[in-house]
């Protein structure tokens, strides 16, 4: 071991402009925080030994996607035995699926994953059709209680979390706590069924029973051979988009935020987790660039990291929601409107917690840029 700690990651970064793959050791020093990039095919030094305190040791894991000056790195492997002992060993992905009834709880449910210490690294609202919940709990065939089940899983839309984090599998399901709910209240009243489920089958929540079977669930929602898995509940109409922002996201405001949204009556009706492209940051801030000035520092933070985007329908009062985000200056929404969200969750005119949509006309338009165009 040397005197110093480094970890290294195997990055790759898809370059525009030359339409290619390129990839890199991305080698961090935790003593001050510094990091280098050395590009393995020209054996060269890429980035000299900087210090690079936008990035948190936290973020470093394998399949996170972090940004480091303004481009977006897939950290696809641990680059010596070192970095994926120290920090490999224990991490485990699972899939979180809140069903039907624990739907409206998503933000209490979400705030407790997150202060459990794991980290969501992907999230899809979804309506499973009866063949793919048939297909999803396959080992149920034979029980008893399958067509109540089936017909509560596709009752209305469910939200399939992947978490990632130390022992995932079993944190997650300790903080399920037992199948039936009454049970969970005198067993285990911190847990999750104790607090928001009903009985043995409105249970809010499924998780695996084991890391096999937790990727095999993780597979059906988000399949690693490039296919989307199920579809995403967005209407595309009559809504209005809501952009959790990557910063409100990595200080772990999401489940706030969403139980914010929802006890003010909003239906959501999309949501998906988006990881953007400093290209596709630009294009949907379009309309902003030369009219506002901080338009650039807008592209940089919507593409810092991953963002948590909404479809929320509008119903006949196309306006509402926008001024429930309150002004785009937090400083300025404390003082005049405290009870918005930016009010509530902003830092400063950027890092302002949400972007919404800001002309009724744009809402479509905006929601169907995250869920039809980025999703394919
Ligand atoms: P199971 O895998 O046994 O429980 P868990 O969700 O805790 O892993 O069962 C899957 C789901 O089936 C469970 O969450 C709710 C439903 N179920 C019933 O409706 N009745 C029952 O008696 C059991 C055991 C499960
Ligand atoms: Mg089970």
């Amino acid at each position: 071991m040397s005197d110093e700690d480094r970890y290294v990651f195997i990055a790759e970064w898809y370059d525009p402009n030359a339409a290619l793959l390129r990839r890199y050791n991305l080698i961090f020093y935790p003593k001050d925080a510094s990091i280098e990039m050395y590009d393995v095919k020209n054996h060269r030094i890429f980035l000299k030994r900087t210090k690079y305190e936008d990035i948190k040791f936290e973020d470093l894991f394998v399949g996170n996607k972090v940004n480091i000056f303004s481009r977006l790195l897939h950290l696809v492997d641990y680059g010596d035995q070192y970095t994926a002992h120290r920090l490999g060993s224990k991490k485990e992905r699972a899939l979180a699926l809140i069903k039907p009834d624990g739907i409206l709880k998503m933000g209490e449910i979400i705030d407790m994953i997150i202060n459990s210490g794991l980290t969501i690294t992907k999230a899809k609202m979804i309506a499973l059709t009866r063949d793919q919940a048939l297909d999803f709990y396959i080992d149920h065939h034979a029980k008893p209680f399958l067509h109540e089940l089936i017909g509560l899983i596709i009752s209305s839309p469910i939200l399939a979390i992947e978490i990632f984090g130390d022992e995932a599998v079993s944190v997650w399901k300790k903080l399920m706590g037992p199948t039936n709910s009454s049970l969970a209240r005198s067993e285990a009243p911190g847990s999750i069924r104790a607090k928001f489920g009903t009985d043995s089958i409105k249970n809010a929540i499924h998780g695996a029973d084991s890391v096999a079977s937790a990727a095999q669930e993780l597979e059906f929602f988000f399949p690693s051979n490039g296919g989307c898995g199920p579809s995403n509940t967005s209407k595309l109409s009559n809504c209005t988009c809501c952009i959790i922002k990557p910063h409100a996201v990595s200080e772990g405001l999401t489940g706030k935020i969403l139980t914010a949204i929802l006890e003010a009556e909003y239906e959501i009706s999309a949501l998906q987790m988006f990881c953007m492209e400093r290209a596709n940051a630009e294009e949907f801030l379009e309309i902003y660039k030369g009219v506002v000035v901080e338009y650039m520092d807008m592209v940089v933070e919507l593409c810092s990291s991953p963002c948590v985007v909404l479809e929320i329908q509008e119903g006949n009062a196309p306006k509402r929601f926008r001024e429930f985000c309150g002004p785009a200056d937090p400083e300025i929404a404390r003082h005049l409107r405290p009870q918005t969200l930016r009010a509530r969750f902003g830092k400063n005119k950027i890092q302002n917690a949400v972007h919404c949509t800001d002309l009724p006309e744009d809402g479509a338009l905006e929601v169907q840029y995250f869920f039809k165009i980025l999703n394919n």
